[in-house]
Formats: C-alpha cells, sequence, structure tokens
C-alpha cells in the first residue's frame, strides 16, 4: 500500500487493474471451455480493454476502511461483469445501436445479436456466482452483500434508468428526467461499489454512509462526464462511436443545457463527492485521486 505522499494514481490504477484482470481470468470459464461460443464472446467483452473504474473504485472503498483487497476482489469482478453485461446490452440495435466499445467491435458484431443477449445473461449471473465467494464480516451477511448487488442492476435502479433512456430519447430532456436517469442507468452502480468495497471491510454505518455519498455523486458525475465527451471527443479518442447523443436525440446534460453548464455541474459534484470522503481525514486518498481523474478523464 503506497503512502499518502508518494501515492500516483497512475501506478495504483496499473496495479489493482491487473489484480482485478488475474481474478476475473480465474473466476471465468477458459475460451476453450464448451459451449465455446458463450465463452469466448464473455472473454472478447470481459477483456476488451475497459478502463475498470468500478472494481478499482470497490477495492479503494475497502483500503479507505483498512481493509485488505483480497476480500473486496470477488465483489469488485462481480460489478465488472454487470457493468460489461450492461454494455453489451446497451449496445445492441434495439438499445443504442452501437458497433464499437472498448476500441474493438461490439459483441453483436463479432458474434452476433443473439449470442451477444445470451452472454450479456452470461455475465449477469455469472456475477452473482462470483460474488457469492465474498466472506461476511461481523456487521454484513454476504446475503447483504447479493442484496445490494441486485436491488443496483434491477428494475428500480439501473434497468429503471436504461428503460428511462429508452422512453427519452427523442423527448425533450428536462432536468428532473435528466437525473433520474443518470442515477438510475450510472450512479447507483458507482455507488454500489464504494458501498460493497466497505461492506467487505466491515467499515463503520458512518463510512457506509460516507461512501454512499461519495459514489452518488461521483456516479451522477461520471455520467455527465459520459455525455460531455460524446460531443468533444472523438470515436478514436473514446474506443465508441462519438457524436451518438445528438444523433440519436438521448437525454443529455449537454442537449438540455449546453457544454459550459453541463462542466460546472460535473465539478459541483465532483467537490461533493470529496466533502463527502470528510469522516475518513485523508485517509481516502486513492478515492480522492479517483474523483479527480474521473473529472478530467478524456475517455
Ligand atoms: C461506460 O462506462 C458506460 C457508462 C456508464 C457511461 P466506462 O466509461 O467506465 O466504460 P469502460 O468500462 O471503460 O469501457
Ligand atoms: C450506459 O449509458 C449506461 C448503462 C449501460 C447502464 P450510455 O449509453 O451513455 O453509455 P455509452 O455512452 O454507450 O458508453
Ligand atoms: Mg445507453
Ligand atoms: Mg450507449
Ligand atoms: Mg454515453
Amino acid at each position: 500500500m503506497p503512502l499518502k505522499d508518494s501515492f500516483e494514481l497512475k501506478s495504483y490504477t496499473r496495479l489493482r487493474a491487473e489484480q482485478i484482470d488475474k481474478a476475473l481470468n480465474s473466476f471465468t470459464p477458459s475460451a476453450r471451455t464448451k459451449p465455446k461460443t458463450i465463452h469466448r464472446s464473455m472473454r472478447h467483452s470481459l477483456f476488451a480493454g475497459g478502463k475498470r473504474i468500478r472494481p478499482i473504485l470497490t477495492l479503494a472503498a475497502a483500503e479507505a476502511c483498512n481493509g485488505q483487497i483480497d476480500k473486496a476482489i470477488p465483489l469488485a469482478c462481480a460489478i465488472e461483469c454487470i457493468h460489461t453485461y450492461s454494455l453489451i446490452h446497451d449496445d445492441l440495435p434495439a438499445l443504442d445501436d452501437d458497433d464499437f466499445r472498448r476500441g474493438k467491435p461490439t459483441n453483436h458484431k463479432v458474434f452476433g445479436e443473439g449470442v451477444a443477449i445470451l452472454t450479456g445473461d452470461a455475465l449477469l449471473t455469472q456475477a452473482f456466482e462470483i460474488a457469492c465467494k465474498s466472506k461476511p464480516t461481523s456487521r454484513y451477511s454476504t446475503a447483504d452483500m447479493i442484496h445490494e448487488l441486485s436491488h443496483t442492476s434491477g428494475s428500480l435502479n439501473l434497468i429503471a434508468g436504461q428503460i428511462a433512456d429508452l422512453e427519452g430519447e427523442g423527448q425533450k430532456p428536462t432536468l428532473p428526467k435528466l437525473k433520474y436517469i443518470h442515477e438510475r442507468k450510472t450512479s447507483a452502480l458507482l455507488t454500489c461499489c464504494t458501498r460493497l468495497g466497505g461492506m467487505s471491510s466491515n467499515c463503520t454505518p458512518l463510512q457506509l454512509q460516507a461512501l454512499t455519498d461519495f459514489g452518488y455523486n461521483i456516479g451522477l458525475a461520471f455520467q455527465v462526464i459520459d455525455d460531455i465527451l460524446d460531443v468533444t471527443q472523438t470515436s478514436k479518442q473514446l474506443g465508441k462511436t462519438a457524436g451518438k447523443d445528438e444523433a440519436s436525440s438521448k437525454s443529455t446534460y449537454p442537449a438540455a443545457l449546453g457544454l459550459k453548464k453541463s462542466e460546472k455541474i460535473a465539478l459541483e459534484l465532483t467537490e461533493k463527492a470529496f466533502s463527502a470522503l470528510k469522516p475518513f481525514r485523508g485517509k481516502a486518498y486513492a478515492l480522492e485521486a479517483m474523483a479527480d481523474y474521473l473529472l478530467s478523464r478524456k475517455n
């Protein structure tokens, strides 16, 4: 664990991403396992070069609570499986109809729509199998952790957000509607990351509340920034097709408020996230550095 003074985010995220990749590899059936198509497809998307922001946040939250990385790894990997499934389905022709993801052709472009749907199903299910490997602590049972994951992924959160996103296409985005969509389709899973990291470390109720507030605010900021990058970056920089939101008349912050105001909101949300970390008295520096990076990211 690096000391605060010598903390360097790039080497930290590289190290944590390597640990996550290694664990994901061991938790996922090999590409030679039958039926080969599904396992090749799951691996195509899982190892396509995602930034691993969510699992890194889970591990960083565990560390902020003096926890061990090993105890948070299954939950971190479960979240990355859920995230990857949500992207495979999000890219389908029936939803956002995208051809590129993580700099590669989307899952359905390589394997076909039928396999892509089933790959999403398999990754979502696999997430819960992996999460079952997490150990209970004195404050939180494994069932508490699994409940956290399922509630976040279900029809009241991630799916609610995706439904509202779909139904919002072509409609004038109002701020309350936008907030509803972004809280659910994106912020809920980022909140789940930091909460589960804390729970795996037997965090106190005060720490859990701080991690919830932090996750919520960076989660909302994350989607506002994703919307901004869709306007300001090239497809090559993003690894996915830029300018798709406007083309599909999506409900986004830049569409509703313009780029300048959207940038201001992302900054304000990040500042709120920083204040939420006060109870950690400087010990949550990896989370602070992640919040900083998420605000200035270019992809
Ligand atoms: C993209 O998330 C989907 C959104 C919620 C906006 P990321 O930008 O974290 O995607 P990967 O995992 O790095 O591909
Ligand atoms: C994706 O939001 C949210 C989920 C997959 C739950 P977007 O549709 O904005 O993500 P990108 O831009 O395709 O990565
Ligand atoms: Mg979408
Ligand atoms: Mg999309
Ligand atoms: Mg987007």
